[in-house]
């Protein structure tokens, strides 16, 4: 329902939030079945959005879409790893297939090394970069012309704050982040400038309480002796605000770039990390 209203000088039409700002989209999650990616795809459903829900874990996946479809949510499993360019235009013609159309896509697929550099091998080097970079360049690649055949788009990078500011022992992840952050404001210029209505934010999440941490592999410095990362305490510790963020506070973030509610943000940066780059800020002991 609109409410017609009058600020200021202008005349203007108040929308009633009805909890159905995406109804009729279609939404493409990469790294879907757990964390970010997974409420990220609840949210976009909660909102009314058919969802397709993408990861290299094809059984996480399924269940993910099965709870969904259970609840009389539009969802879409997929199986698929986000390197392998040979299965993008397939996976994009299946969602066009099934849902007709292709609104949003968060490119949120991304795994976290940590290790010195002078420590750190080639190969992981490669893999991390392969996943965090290149999958969101063909994400983009093979899903951008399928945002023009819809007429406009959202299309969000998950970027960090590891792509804002260096962090040590993670140079290889900062440098994958930096680069998607980037990588969306000229993705942002080139959609501008073709005339298409597709606009490209990233959002920069700091420490987020998701399996994430819990699949870092340590290397260097921190492989004597093995310490698992615990994100609560370095969430009570480093972040100003006193505690890790969830998954769902992301969630929304998404929710506000893939709806009409950021229809005048392109190119722009959603940092969300309970004040850690703000500023100078003593480090709690615990
Ligand atoms: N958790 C945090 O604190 C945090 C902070 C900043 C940014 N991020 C970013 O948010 C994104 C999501 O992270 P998360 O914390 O939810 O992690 P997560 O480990 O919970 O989820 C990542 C998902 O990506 C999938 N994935 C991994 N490799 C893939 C591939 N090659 N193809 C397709 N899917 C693949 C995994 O199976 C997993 O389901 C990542 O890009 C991460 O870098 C996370």
């Amino acid at each position: 329902m609109s409410i017609p209203c009058q600020i200021g000088t202008s005349k203007t039409t108040l929308k009633e939030h009805d909890m159905s700002r995406l109804e009729g989209k279609v939404a493409f999650v990469t790294g879907a079945a757990s964390g970010i990616g997974a409420a990220s795809v609840a949210a976009l459903a909660r909102e009314g959005a058919a969802v397709v829900v993408s990861d290299i874990d094809g059984r996480s996946a399924t269940a993910l879409a099965e709870t969904l479809s259970e609840r009389g949510l539009r969802a879409m499993p997929l199986a698929q790893d986000v390197t392998d360019e040979s299965a993008w235009p397939k996976a994009i013609d299946a969602v066009e297939k099934r849902f007709g159309r292709l609104d949003v896509v968060v490119a949120n697929a991304g795994i976290a090394m940590k290790g010195l550099v002078t420590e750190m091998s080639l190969a992981d080097w490669r893999r991390q970069t392969a996943i965090n970079l290149d999958g969101v360049f063909l994400t983009a690649k093979y899903s951008i012309p399928a945002l023009r055949r819809a007429g406009r788009g959202s299309f969000i990078v998950m970027s960090s704050v590891a792509g804002l500011r260096g962090s040590a022992g993670f140079a290889g992840y900062c440098a994958t982040k930096g680069g998607v952050r980037f990588f969306a404001k000229a993705l942002a210029l080139e959609c501008a400038g073709l005339g298409d209505d597709i606009r490209v934010n990233s959002i920069h999440p700091g420490v987020i309480d998701t399996p994430l941490w819990g699949t870092i592999p340590l290397g260097g410095e921190e492989a004597r002796p093995q310490r698992r990362i615990d994100v609560q305490r370095m969430g009570h510790n480093d972040a100003p605000m006193g505690r890790a963020g969830t998954a769902e506070e992301v969630a929304e973030a998404v929710v506000f770039l893939a709806t009409d509610s950021s229809s005048y943000m392109t190119g722009a940066e959603l940092i969300l990390d309970g004040g850690i780059t703000a500023g100078a800020f003593p480090r709690r002991k615990s």
